[in-house]
């Protein structure tokens, strides 16, 4: 048996090191660890505003309660309606469904991945009050289209930016656009703390009161406790600021990194039949979370499964298929079992969403037909060059 083609073992970056330490260093000299006033969250949202110059900022403890408070903040009533993708992470949805709203999915591009501006038009009815907009896998969405619909139609623009650190629309950050960003620091992202988020917008009747809606409705500034809503706590302590604060210090260069191996990637890949790499716009930047490609089965003889086992052999790290299914497909949809094995909208006629019912076939196809690469910015020339080889080498053996 001949050698593989990837001979370089996967590169991992080192994602923690002096600048988290000096900041933690600093951090243990404190008195106190709250966030409200603290050193280390003021450093954060210096650092956090020289990517993202938003006026308004709360970070939290995921990217799930950054989600959660921009839906809090819209103040819903029960059966309104926020328009989103199929493809996701439970944390775009999760916070929609405390509120008491109705998360409504509309298929997606097939080759971005991202929402159909035409798609979201017709899902629009008197109920919608915001469209979510998700940057996979580190896509821009066409936010142009997205926010000509909302202004149309009066309704707020949410970019779930979780996936999509460093990405760009026409030259402009993801979540700079719309009208509230949310960000994730989770351990898988481009940056982390761990877990951790960020929820900023310039929006003043929005973001004055930012905070309550990730602070239990308290009001920091004046210090007030008559909590006029509900809300939980989704705060952020500065042993976490400490370390956000000092990755996004790194940022530009993990991004400009990545932004050069998905690219190179992507070139590589162009011209395989049976293999579509995903599409960037024109003007737009990938920042590249994960590589998502697509295989077209029709002109291949190995099934997607047989296609990942055959770049393994290759030495190439790839996996079949990204989430297993849409969203609306998971269990806790399809029972509507979201509230003790009820959907008390439902139940209060407040919607009559049947999630059962749901269907966005590009959606569902590119679950069905697409692979997940590793991408990072420790990933060299030489090692994007021979997995492309891999990927080339696999299509050949198995075109039909
Ligand atoms: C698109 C998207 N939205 C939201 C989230 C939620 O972020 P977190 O895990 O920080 O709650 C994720 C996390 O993977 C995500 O990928």
């Amino acid at each position: 048996m001949s050698a593989p083609i990837v001979s370089l073992p996967l590169p991992l970056p080192r994602r923690w090191g002096e600048a988290e330490l000096a900041r933690l260093t600093a951090m243990v000299e404190q008195r106190s660890l709250f966030y409200w006033k603290g050193p280390q969250t003021e450093a954060l949202y210096t650092e956090f505003r020289k990517h993202y110059p938003l006026k308004y900022l709360f970070p939290c403890s995921s990217g799930s309660a950054a989600l959660h408070i921009a839906v809090g903040a819209l103040r819903l009533k029960p059966g309104d309606e926020v328009i989103v993708s199929p493809i996701t992470d439970m944390g775009s949805v999760i916070g929609i469904l405390y509120q008491q709203g109705v998360p409504v999915f509309t298929d997606l591009d097939p080759r971005t991945y991202n929402m159909d501006p035409e798609h979201i038009r017709r899902a629009i009815t008197p109920k919608t009050r915001a469209i979510m907009a998700v940057h996979l896998a580190g896509n821009a969405c066409d936010m142009t289209s997205i926010n000509a619909i909302a202004k149309e139609h009066n309704l707020v623009v949410i970019e779930d930016c979780a996936q999509s650190w460093g990405a760009r629309h026409q030259g402009t950050p993801v979540g700079l656009m719309g009208d509230i960003g949310c960000y994730s620091f989770n351990d898988f992202k481009h940056v982390s703390c761990g877990d951790g988020g960020m929820v900023g917008t310039n929006r003043e009747d929005l973001g004055a009161g930012l905070s309550k809606w990730g602070d239990k409705c308290y009001d920091r500034v004046t210090g007030t406790r008559d909590p006029a809503e509900l809300a939980p706590n989704y705060r952020m302590s500065e042993p976490l600021a400490a370390v956000a604060a000092a990755q996004l210090t790194k940022l530009e260069e993990i991004v400009a990194r990545r932004v050069h191996n998905g690219t190179r990637l992507t070139e590589q890949l162009a011209d395989i039949p049976g293999v579509l790499p995903p599409v960037t716009r024109p003007g737009d930047t990938h920042s590249y979370w994960f590589y998502l490609l697509r295989l077209d089965l029709s002109k291949l003889r190995l099934s997607r499964a047989e296609f990942a086992e055959a770049l393994k052999a290759q030495g190439a790290a790839a996996s079949p298929g990204y989430i297993p299914m849409a969203v609306y497909q998971y269990q806790v949809f399809r029972n509507h079992n979201f509230f003790g094995g009820t959907w008390p909208a439902r139940l209060l006629g407040a919607t009559t969403m049947d999630y059962t019912k749901v269907s966005c076939p590009v959606a569902e196809a590119i679950l069905n037909d697409c692979m997940v690469f590793p991408l990072n910015e420790a990933m060299t020339d030489d090692y994007i060059d021979q997995v492309a080889a891999a990927v080339r080498h696999v299509a050949r053996q198995s075109a039909a």
